[in-house]
């Protein structure tokens, strides 16, 4: 009787540390990735006022990480270049953080100037109304500016090209890529099959993206995310396969459906057809409501006398 309490004691003990080792131990002894060269530089320049590398330790010091996170993933949109491990290894203590209870600040670097990102940290109400950040209002100068310069170092290595680059399943690096690709029957440089594409786009995309492409749709008018404006230099270094990617996965957190659902795999190539014919040199930004498509104003037949009143009788 009692060796089976121990028998049933011991394998809880075995399993535990068995996991331990696995998840723990192991990979802290075997997962030692290379520099990718594209983590974040802030060391202190000679000639700088501040010091990055010291606004840092504010940042842990101050808890920024308990609320922000350092890590971009496949999924996340809105948040920049995706993270390498080998991004990480100068970085002592890390603060990949878990919680997202303020947004990533893995490329915040740039995205504000820096007398903004001051304001907002000694007032973020200010900037964000309803925002929950705490005001940090109580640092002294040195500890601001230093904070500040730090978050303007952050993805200040990572090139934006690494954003446009499709998953290996659309590529020929796998071999669900390759098969695709081997499929793949439509020729997506054609004017043929770009008019083609034009037909599958009126359909199926013109109500959000809008007819020319602009992301001036009737439907945008209602869209807390508005549809992409395809009419921006930015596409233009987009590949057949990450159009064909973007067509088929649709873009997570927005309106923006799943096609490779609905559309067959020759209907979305004939659309990555058209799409690329679609950028432009200049950028045109929609920035108010009238510039989007006017919905035509529907005109109701003039009623004459006699319709209005038809039962009533007599003049
Ligand atoms: C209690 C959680 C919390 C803490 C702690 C916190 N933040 Fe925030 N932070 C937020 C939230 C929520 C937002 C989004 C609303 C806003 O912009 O104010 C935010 C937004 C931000 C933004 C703007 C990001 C963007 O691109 O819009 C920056 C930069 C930022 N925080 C930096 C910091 C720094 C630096 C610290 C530490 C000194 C810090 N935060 C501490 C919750 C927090
Ligand atoms: C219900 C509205 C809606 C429809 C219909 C729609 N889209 Fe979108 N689309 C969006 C929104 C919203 C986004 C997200 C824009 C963003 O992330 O800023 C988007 C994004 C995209 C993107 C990604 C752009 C990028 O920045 O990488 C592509 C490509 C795209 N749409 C193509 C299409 C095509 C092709 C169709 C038709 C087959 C279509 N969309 C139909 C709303 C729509």
């Amino acid at each position: 009787m009692k060796s089976n309490f121990r028998q049933g004691a011991n394998a809880v003990i075995i399993t535990f540390f068995a996991i331990i080792g696995s998840t723990v131990l192991l990979p802290m002894v075997i997962f030692n990735p290379s520099p990718s060269g594209h983590g974040n530089q802030y060391e202190k320049n000679k000639l700088a006022q501040t010091d990055p590398a010291r606004g840092r330790q504010i940042y842990v010091r101050e808890g920024c990480f308990y609320c922000h996170t350092q890590f971009t993933r496949l999924q996340d949109r809105g948040y920049g270049p995706l993270v390498q491990a080998g991004d990480y290894v100068d970085e002592t203590p890390h603060v990949l953080g878990t919680a997202r209870t303020g947004p990533d600040l893995t490329n915040e670097g740039g995205r504000f100037p820096s007398e903004w990102q001051k304001a907002h940290l000694i007032n973020p109400r200010a900037l964000k109304p309803g925002s929950i950040m705490p005001s940090f209002s109580y640092l002294s100068d040195r500890d601001m500016n230093d904070l500040v310069a730090y978050i303007q170092t952050l993805g200040n290595r990572r090139k934006v090209t690494e954003l446009v680059e499709a998953p290996d399943e659309y590529t020929n690096k796998s071999t669900y890529g390759k098969e695709l690709l081997a499929r793949k029957h439509v020729d997506t440089k054609a004017d043929a099959s770009a008019n083609a594409g034009r037909g599958i786009y009126t359909q199926n995309c013109a109500a959000c993206h809008g007819l020319q492409g602009y992301g001036n749709g009737p439907n945008a008018l209602s869209l807390e995310k508005k549809p992409a404006n395809f009419t921006r230099p930015f596409y233009k270094q987009y590949s057949d396969e990450f159009w064909f990617y973007r067509v088929t996965e649709g873009v997570v957190g927005t309106r923006m459906p799943r096609f490779g659902e609905v559309l067959t795999e020759e209907q979305r190539w004939y659309l990555v057809a058209y799409l690329k014919t679609l950028p432009k040199e200049k950028e045109e930004v929609i920035d108010n409501v009238d510039q989007l498509n006017p919905v035509q104003q529907i005109k109701l037949p003039k009623l004459s006398h006699q319709q209005w009143e038809p039962a009533s009788g007599g003049e």
